[in-house]
């Protein structure tokens, strides 16, 4: 038995291949791919990659105060979150993730809901 879902999955290979998956399918979304067109992705996408791996157990640290402080200026509603969540789910499901980790994924980026859609610094 693997100790955690990062080593389960495949570490940072993986890790990295599932984020590039997940980031065409946010550019390509009608509702929230505009969000992206300034952003430099290559960084966007390693720090996504860090911040997924944290969430799975991996080596590696990711503040809740970094996700604030990220997202506080982007103005973001239920909606957008909901659409994000929505596209990482499927993501996972693509790369033949069980249902039970699935799960235990998306309520732990459901538990940053708050943080992720906080306008104001704290
Ligand atoms: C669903 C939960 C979400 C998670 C877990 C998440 C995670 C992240 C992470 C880890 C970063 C990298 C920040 C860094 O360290 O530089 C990031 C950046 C970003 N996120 Fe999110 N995000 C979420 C929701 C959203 C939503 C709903 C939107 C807009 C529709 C969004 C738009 C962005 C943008 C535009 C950046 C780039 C900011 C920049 O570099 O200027 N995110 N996100």
């Amino acid at each position: 038995m693997p100790a955690t879902l990062f080593e389960k999955y495949g570490g940072f290979g993986s890790v990295s291949r599932i984020v590039m998956t997940f980031y065409d399918k946010v550019l390509d979304s009608e509702e929230i791919g505009d969000f992206f067109d300034d952003v430099d992705m290559t960084r966007l996408i390693d720090h996504q990659t860090k911040f997924i791996s944290y969430l799975l157990g991996g080596p590696v640290s990711y503040s809740e105060e970094r996700l604030r402080r990220t997202h506080a200026t982007l103005d973001l509603k239920n909606e957008d979150f909901d659409e994000v969540a929505r596209l990482l789910r499927e993501t996972l499901v693509e790369h033949k993730f069980d249902p039970a980790d699935i799960k235990s994924v998306m309520s732990a980026i459901e538990a940053r809901r708050s943080a992720i859609l906080s306008t104001g610094a704290t």
